[in-house]
């Protein structure tokens, strides 16, 4: 069956075009050069204000490029009041209306581009590239949910009953959602989120990670811009700890949406749990051990290509990055020279330099914990490599990417959220075993293989189950209603964001039986 007919995905901008890199070059100039953004709460429209917290680019942490307020138990219970009463309003105006806002919402996106790449670059450290991928999926996303809401969010579903009855499902907003957004994707996964539980008729409150809340804050605008009534979408500022948690501990919350890490999102189900309102869903996307297996039928300069890309594109800030290669014994060498020779020529720098590969890790606190597996990594495995960041690793949070050979898979504790690639070296006749071992760490995101073989595809795909399998290229960046992305085990619990079956689980199901 073939979904997403009724929509296509968003061109974005050529930056291989000079044109096109001079204009993004005066967006960012305009934060360097003193644009600073006073981001914090906004309830009903209005933004609040309160003690602020200087926002730092993570590539230069001399550089301020805004400020922030931290959201408090009166202003959650606020928004919390105004979104509940906002609520039957929202859901009785039908899918339809609703999808015009996303849609206006969509254009609106695009018309600034380039704003909000910039501020990606600054705020996040993003590339342009990851930045133009970015403000695509966020558009996408808009579209992608509007149409679903129109097709399932309109009229009610004639069922099937007996002579002198009727039956139909329809479909509703289940109450007031929580938003609960990642550093890693602060626009498309933000936008993404709170359009999905916009569409299906809930109002929103919106948590975006403490590390991008100025994105957040423009983001939230531009959806009131689009014509999104002020009550329907209220943006909290603050850590998880407490404005996270206040927010999925309310007796009023209906369900939360999150995406971060497996450990957050376990804290998160808690918290719902003992709530004592309507019994919460939770559709949380979490951490992923993604592997990559190569065969020797496989193409060396693609499998070199396609790990440098899925393991440190975006810095490896991806849930969805390699994190282990698994190489046959009688190339792996060959394999391993070229990507550590791959590595030499990766640009680290300036995100906002177009032709800049890896830009830095988000913040200090990230960099330690990579550091720390590093140092382990250095004592029990062996690092054939580490790009050496020089005079960036004071300047920001750079780390170099790093090639690692690990003896065994035992050695992975737990997802390293950023460019470190580990290989495995491994004997065909233990290739199910390594896979097993693969599948016994308990997460289920993405899936490399590379292979001319059919039967080493369905030999792998068998073993390591996966939300996200991609054969002979890269891992990363899964295209809405192209690639609907979410995982399962420790990976999350569905259903997939960008896909036919996310807005139900967002929604109430309702049957009205008539007896005529
Ligand atoms: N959707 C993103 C990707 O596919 C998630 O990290 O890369």
């Amino acid at each position: 069956k073939l979904y997403g007919d009724r929509r296509r995905n968003a061109a974005g901008v050529d930056l291989s075009q000079t044109s096109v890199r001079e204009r993004l070059k005066q967006a960012v100039a305009a934060f360097d050069t003193g644009t600073r953004i006073a981001a914090g709460p906004i309830i009903s429209g209005k933004a609040r204000s309160g003690p602020l917290t200087d926002v730092l680019d993570p590539a230069r942490h001399d550089r301020v490029i805004g400020t922030v307020v931290e959201a408090d138990a009166a202003m959650i219970d606020e928004a919390y009041a105004a979104a509940k009463a906002a609520q039957k309003d929202w859901d009785r105006r039908g899918g339809p209306a609703r999808a015009e806002i996303l849609r206006a919402m969509a254009d609106i996106l695009e018309d600034n581009t380039d704003r909000l790449i910039a501020l990606m670059a600054r705020e996040a450290g993003k590339t342009l590239n990851d930045g133009v991928a970015e403000v695509r999926e966020a558009v996408d996303f808009c579209r992608y949910y509007a149409a679903e809401a129109e097709a399932k969010f309109a009229t009610m579903d004639r069922l099937p009953g007996p002579a002198g009855e009727t039956n139909h499902l329809g479909m509703h907003g289940r109450g007031v959602f929580v938003c609960v957004s990642p550093w890693n994707f602060p626009l498309a996964i933000f936008t993404g989120q709170v359009a999905a539980a916009l569409a299906a008729g809930n109002t929103v409150l919106a948590k975006p990670a403490e590390q991008t809340s100025l994105i957040a804050f423009e983001t939230v605008q531009l959806f009131f811009k689009a014509g999104l009534p002020v009550d329907v979408l209220h943006l909290l500022t603050g850590p998880g700890s407490s404005v996270g948690s206040m927010l999925t501990s309310d007796d009023r919350v209906a369900g939360a949406a999150f995406t971060g890490s497996t450990e957050t999102a376990r804290r998160i189900n808690r918290s719902l749990a003992a709530t004592n309102g309507a019994i919460p869903v939770l559709i949380a996307e979490t951490g992923g051990m993604n592997g990559m297996f190569v065969d020797t039928s496989a193409l060396k300069e693609q499998v070199i290509d396609d790990a440098i890309l899925s393991a440190f594109g975006s810095a490896g800030q991806r849930c969805s990055a390699l994190r282990v290669l698994f190489l046959p014994e009688d190339t792996a060498d060959d394999f391993i020279e070229g990507i550590s020779g791959a590595m030499d020529e990766l640009a680290l720098g300036d995100p906002a330099d177009a032709f800049t590969d890896v830009g830095p890790i988000i913040d200090v606190a990230a960099r330690e914990t990579l550091d720390q597996h590093m140092a382990r990594m250095r004592e029990h495995a062996k690092v054939i490599k580490q790009v050496d960041p020089g005079e960036y690793r004071e300047q920001g949070s750079f780390f170099g990417p790093a090639l690692i050979e690990l003896p065994s898979l035992d050695l992975l504790d737990g997802e390293k959220f950023g460019p470190i690639l580990h290989v495995i070296r491994y004997k065909r006749k233990d290739m199910a075993k390594m896979a097993q071992q693969l599948a016994d760490k308990g997460y289920g995101l993405t899936l490399g293989i590379h292979t001319r073989v059919a039967a080493f595809q369905s030999a792998v795909m068998g073993c390591v189950p996966a939300g996200n399998v991609y054969v002979n290229r890269n891992m990363t960046g899964a295209v809405v209603g192209v690639q609907p992305f979410g995982g399962e085990g420790l990976s999350g619990t569905g259903p997939k964001a960008g896909g036919p079956h996310y807005l139900a689980r967002f929604a109430a199901e309702r049957v009205v039986t008539v007896n005529i």
